[in-house]
């Protein structure tokens, strides 16, 4: 192609561009957008409602060496209150009102906390008198399971 006819061309494609851009009919600008309305919905998302409930206080953290009470008082509702009332009413067993004192002074040479703490994992060892020696050994109770009972039994007046 010589240099000459492809200046030609490009005239032409040039000219086309011209011509394309001035046979462009004038468009009406004006469509007319009716399809948003914004206002239907807005009424609705604005009563978004507020989380009720989430005020309630977080429990304290406990070091995991320190008996819980509280945690001891949810065991006991779990696994003794089949038996247990926390009254002096006899259950199935005694009622357990002041048993933190008498603990004290149920074997000798045992604390009352050794006492409870016996009393939970080896029921049979003492037998208070006038009951026979049916409580169970509570063997799936952790460790800090026994001392968080133990903890809540010394609460109970
Ligand atoms: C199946 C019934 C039964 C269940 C369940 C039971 N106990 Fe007992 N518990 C008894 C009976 C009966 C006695 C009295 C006889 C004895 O000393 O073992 C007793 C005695 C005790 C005593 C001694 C009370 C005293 O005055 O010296 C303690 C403390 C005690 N239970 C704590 C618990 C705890 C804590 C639990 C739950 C982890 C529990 N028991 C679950 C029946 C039960």
């Amino acid at each position: 192609m010589s240099k000459r006819s492809f200046g030609l061309f490009g005239l032409m494609l040039m000219g086309m561009f011209v011509l394309a851009a001035c046979a462009d009919p004038a468009q009406p600008t004006a469509t007319p957008n009716s399809s948003i309305n914004p206002t239907a919905a807005s009424g609705q998302l604005a009563t978004a409602t507020p989380s009720s409930g989430a005020t309630s206080a977080p429990q304290p953290t406990q070091a995991p060496s320190e008996p819980d009470a509280g945690a001891g008082q949810a065991t006991f509702a779990t696994n003794c209150t089949a038996c247990h009332n926390t009254s002096d009413q006899t259950l199935v067993g005694p009622g357990l009102a002041g048993v933190g004192d008498r603990a004290a002074n149920r074997v000798p040479g045992q604390s009352a906390d050794d006492y409870l703490r016996t009393s939970i994992k080896s029921p049979g060892d003492f037998i208070v008198d006038g009951f026979g020696p049916i409580m169970p050994q509570f063997g799936t109770l952790s460790e800090s399971d026994i001392e968080n009972l133990v903890a809540y039994l010394k609460t109970l007046q």
